[in-house]
């Protein structure tokens, strides 16, 4: 572990408040914020209290102790994680999300097997120690077929950690998928708070079975993953205040959070967007309270403002996912309207982001970017 110093990493012209907030900063939220330093934990009323403050400065000093403490563990290195969107069915119909099942103007694909291997040789060639398969809750990828895949995956690239993220199964299914060699799993719980879960989501699908397959997944030994959209529609400060609450219990190892963004073809489509500052002091804050945390500053955050993914860094975050997916695919992967398509994943778009880091005093890494002190086999 090397100790950090925020000196290495220069904010330089990027100014992380440019939208900052109109209110006065309360003598009580740097006390809060040392006490979630110190504790790893506040009550639901601090949490509260500290997401009123909207003050430039408390921006300022939970950035600045974010910094720090990713410093302390992860020195100035970034992650990087090949994004790989294997398939648009999705049997869900939450309402936020554009590749719901009942929008039918959604042009659906899966890659095959074979399309997604190439996609990790691709990225394997350009660096990434990672790959994250991403995708609908679709039941044609069966338990076997998801399992020989990562198997494959496995077998061909050793040295790489396999990363799924296929929503809701059962708890025999992510058994079957580590057995097979995965090692992360990504399921955002999306809000912890019961009646919100419940404007966001139909009947079928309930808070209680998600936060079941986060504990099932942790318990069999996969780094997991968990988060929520900032600004979804219904979310109130105590709605945040209850993930933060769910966060500090479970215990993740990464945390993936990104503005809600209105889709067009959904029952929100005309809710407004989370912003760009509340989404990233919620960056700031996770970092204080999981001091080891793996982070990504998300693509949602890059949509939203051209430079979101530096912005993100800069609050804490310590992963960046560039996208491996064959174009053709990625275009109707629209979770959400804009989704953005960065060029990060060409090998030049990798050179240019590896240079903005750097200017920024980052270094992007080539491994796998374990969470600090996880023991792999
Ligand atoms: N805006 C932002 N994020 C979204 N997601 C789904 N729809 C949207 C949207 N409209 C997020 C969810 C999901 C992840 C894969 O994408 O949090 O877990």
């Amino acid at each position: 572990m090397r100790e950090g110093s925020d000196q290495s990493n220069n904010a330089g012209s990027i100014d992380l408040n440019k939208e900052n907030g109109s209110r006065l900063d309360s003598p009580q939220s740097s006390s809060i914020i040392e006490q979630l330093e110190r504790k790893g934990s506040l009550s639901k009323a601090e949490y509260i209290q500290l997401l009123q403050d909207d003050s430039a400065s408390t921006a300022e000093l939970i950035f600045e102790k974010a910094r720090r403490i990713r410093n302390q563990h992860y020195s100035n290195h970034i992650y990087v994680r090949g994004l790989i969107e294997t398939t648009n069915y999705c049997q869900n119909d939450c309402f936020y999300c554009g590749i719901r099942r009942s929008n039918r103007q959604v042009v659906r694909y899966r890659l095959s097997g074979e399309e997604i291997l190439g996609c990790c040789h691709r990225g394997y060639e350009m660096g990434f120690r990672t790959f994250v398969l991403q995708g609908g809750e679709d039941p044609a990828w069966t338990d076997e077929k998801v399992a020989k895949l990562v198997a494959a995956i496995k077998h061909r690239y050793p040295d790489c950690a396999v990363t799924l993220s296929l929503g809701e199964r059962k708890k025999e299914s992510y058994q079957l998928y580590y057995e097979a060699g995965a090692d992360r799993y990504l399921l955002r719980h999306e809000t912890a708070n019961d009646s919100h879960y419940r404007m966001l989501h139909p009947p079928e699908l309930s808070l209680e079975h998600r936060r079941q397959c986060l504990w099932n997944l942790k318990e069999i030994g996969f780094q997991i993953g968990t988060g929520m959209m900032v600004g979804s529609p219904g979310q109130t400060l105590e709605c945040l205040a209850d993930d933060f609450m769910f966060i500090q219990e479970l215990q993740p190892h990464m945390v993936g959070i990104g503005p809600f963004i209105s889709h067009k073809d959904t029952p929100f489509h005309d809710a407004l967007n989370g912003t760009l500052m509340q989404t990233l002091r919620i960056l700031g804050i996770l970092r204080i309270m999981l001091p080891k945390a793996l982070l990504p500053a998300t693509t949602a955050l890059a949509t939203i403002d051209p430079i979101g993914r530096e912005k993100g860094i800069l609050a804490g975050a310590n992963v960046i996912m560039p996208n491996l997916t064959p174009q053709e695919a990625r275009k109707n992967y629209m979770l959400y309207d804009n989704k953005k398509s960065t060029g990060l994943e060409n090998a030049e778009g990798l050179i240019e982001l590896k240079k903005s880091m750097r200017e920024m005093g980052y270094e992007i890494v080539v491994s796998r970017g374990d969470y600090a002190g996880f023991c792999v086999n």
